[in-house]
C-alpha cells in the first residue's frame, strides 16, 4: 500500500464551518486514542510500506509531546519510517518549538498549517483559536525546526470577506515563502453553525464574488512562482503533495483512526466516527470498521475519472487505462464532448483536461463521469 492516512480526532475548539470528525476532549481520551492507534498500526503494519504518510484531523499537533513520542516510537518499531513524504497537519495555536523539533527528528518532513485567513476579524468570525500573529510565529518555528516543505491552507468566499480583504490575505500568505498553498472556497457543510446561519438568512452567497476570488487566487499564485496542479492546490519547486496526488490518481491507501477511510483494490472501508467506540473496538481486538463498500469495476473507474480531472494535467488516456483497465475515450466520449462544447474541457491527442473555467466547476464536471 503506497499511502497511509491517520486521523487525529481532536481539536481545541470546533471552527464554525468544519464538518471533519473531531471534538474537544481531555488528555485521558487522547492517551486512550494513541494506545488504540498504536494497536491499529500494529495490525496493518505488515501490509504497509508507505511512500506517503499523512496525519490529518482534527488537529494532530494538539497531541502532547509524550503522545507524539509514543506514536513515533511505534512507527519506528513497526518499520513504518522512511516515507518520502510525511505530512502532519497543524493549527498555528498548537505548535511549540519542542513539538516541531520532535516531529522533524521523528521523520516528519512536511507540515500543513491551517491559516484560513490573515484578517483578524475574519479569523474570529470563523471561530479560529489563533490570531494572525500566531500564524507568522508558528511559521517561523517550523523553519527554525528545519521544515523545508510547508503548506498553508487558506479559505475564500468567507461571509463578510471582500475582494480587497482576500487580496491582502493572499499577498501576505504568498510573501511568506511557503512551498505549497491549498485554497478552498468555503463549503457550507450541513450540521455546522455556519450552515445554520446561512439557512437563517444571516448572509447570502455571492457566486460572482467567489469566482472573482478564485481568479485572483490563480493569477497571484502564478505570479508568485507557484504552479497550479489541482483545482485548489499550488506548489513551488515541484513540491506537489504526493499523498493527495495518490488519492486523485485512484491509488490505494490505508486509513487509520476514527472516521478514516481506506481504499484497497476497489474496496472502500470507513472507520466509526466515534472515538470512544473506536477505542473500545480496537481494545477488544476487533476492527473499527463501520462500513464496507465494494465498487463494480466501471463505477470504480468512473470515480477515478472524476477525481483525476481535478488535476490540472487531467487524465493522460494511457495512464487512465493502466490504472483502471478502462478507456476514457470509449466509455466517456460523450461526456468529454459535452464538456468541450461547454468550454469546460479540452481534448488533446493523448489526454483530456479541464479548462480554467472547467476547473472552477470541477465538482459539477466530475458528476458526468460517475457510473
Ligand atoms: C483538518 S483542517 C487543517 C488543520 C487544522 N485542523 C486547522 O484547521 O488548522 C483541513 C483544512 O480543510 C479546510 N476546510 C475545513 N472545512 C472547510 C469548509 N467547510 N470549507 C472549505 N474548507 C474547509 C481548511 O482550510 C482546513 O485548514
Ligand atoms: S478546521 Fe481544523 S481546527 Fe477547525 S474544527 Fe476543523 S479540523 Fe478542527
Amino acid at each position: 500500500m503506497p499511502s497511509l492516512y491517520v486521523h487525529v480526532p481532536f481539536c481545541a475548539r470546533k471552527c464554525g464551518y468544519c464538518a471533519f470528525y473531531s471534538e474537544a476532549s481531555g488528555p485521558e481520551l487522547m492517551g486512550r486514542y494513541v494506545r488504540a492507534l498504536v494497536r491499529e498500526l500494529e495490525r496493518v503494519a505488515a501490509e504497509l510500506r508507505p511512500r506517503t504518510v499523512f496525519f490529518g484531523g482534527g488537529t494532530p499537533t494538539l497531541l502532547s509531546l509524550l503522545h507524539w513520542e509514543e506514536v513515533l516510537k511505534a512507527m519506528e518499531r513497526l518499520g513504518l519510517l522512511g516515507a518520502a513524504e510525511w505530512t502532519v497537519e497543524c493549527n498555528p495555536a498548537t505548535l511549540s518549538l519542542d513539538k516541531a523539533r520532535l516531529l522533524r527528528s521523528g521523520g516528519v518532513n512536511r507540515i500543513s498549517m491551517g491559516v484560513q485567513s490573515l484578517n483578524q476579524p475574519l479569523l474570529e468570525r470563523l471561530g479560529r483559536i489563533h490570531s494572525r500573529a500566531m500564524v507568522f510565529k508558528s511559521y517561523d518555528i517550523l523553519r527554525q525546526a528545519g521544515f523545508e516543505n510547508v503548506n498553508l491552507d487558506l479559505m475564500f468566499a468567507i461571509p463578510g470577506q471582500t475582494l480587497e480583504v482576500w487580496r491582502q490575505t493572499l499577498d501576505e500568505a504568498l510573501a511568506m515563502g511557503s512551498e505549497h498553498l491549498s485554497s478552498y472556497e468555503v463549503i457550507y457543510e450541513e450540521d455546522t453553525p455556519l450552515y445554520a446561519q446561512l439557512k437563517a438568512g444571516q448572509f447570502s452567497v455571492d457566486e460572482d464574488l467567489a469566482c472573482a476570488m478564485y481568479d485572483e487566487l490563480v493569477e497571484r499564485a502564478s505570479e508568485a512562482g507557484f504552479e497550479q496542479y489541482e483545482v485548489a492546490n499550488f506548489a513551488r519547486r515541484s513540491l506537489a503533495c504526493q499523498h493527495n496526488v495518490n488519492y486523485w490518481r485512484a491509488g490505494s491507501f490505508a486509513g487509520l483512526g476514527p472516521s478514516a477511510t481506506s481504499y484497497v483494490r476497489g474496496v472502500r472501508t470507513k472507520n466509526w466516527s466515534n472515538t470512544r467506540l473506536y477505542c473500545e473496538l480496537i481494545e477488544g481486538g476487533k476492527r473499527a470498521v463501520e462500513t464496507r463498500e465494494e465498487l463494480p469495476p466501471l463505477a470504480r473507474a468512473g470515480e477515478a475519472a472524476a477525481f483525476g480531472l481535478r488535476m490540472v494535467a487531467g487524465w493522460p488516456f494511457e495512464e487512465f487505462r493502466r490504472r483502471t483497465g478502462h478507456d476514457l475515450r470509449r466509455e466517456w466520449a460523450g461526456d468529454m464532448d459535452q464538456l468541450v462544447d461547454q468550454g469546460w474541457g479540452r481534448l488533446n491527442p493523448h489526454s483530456f483536461q479541464l479548462t480554467r473555467v472547467g476547473l472552477r466547476f470541477a465538482d459539477a464536471a466530475a458528476q458526468l463521469f460517475l457510473r
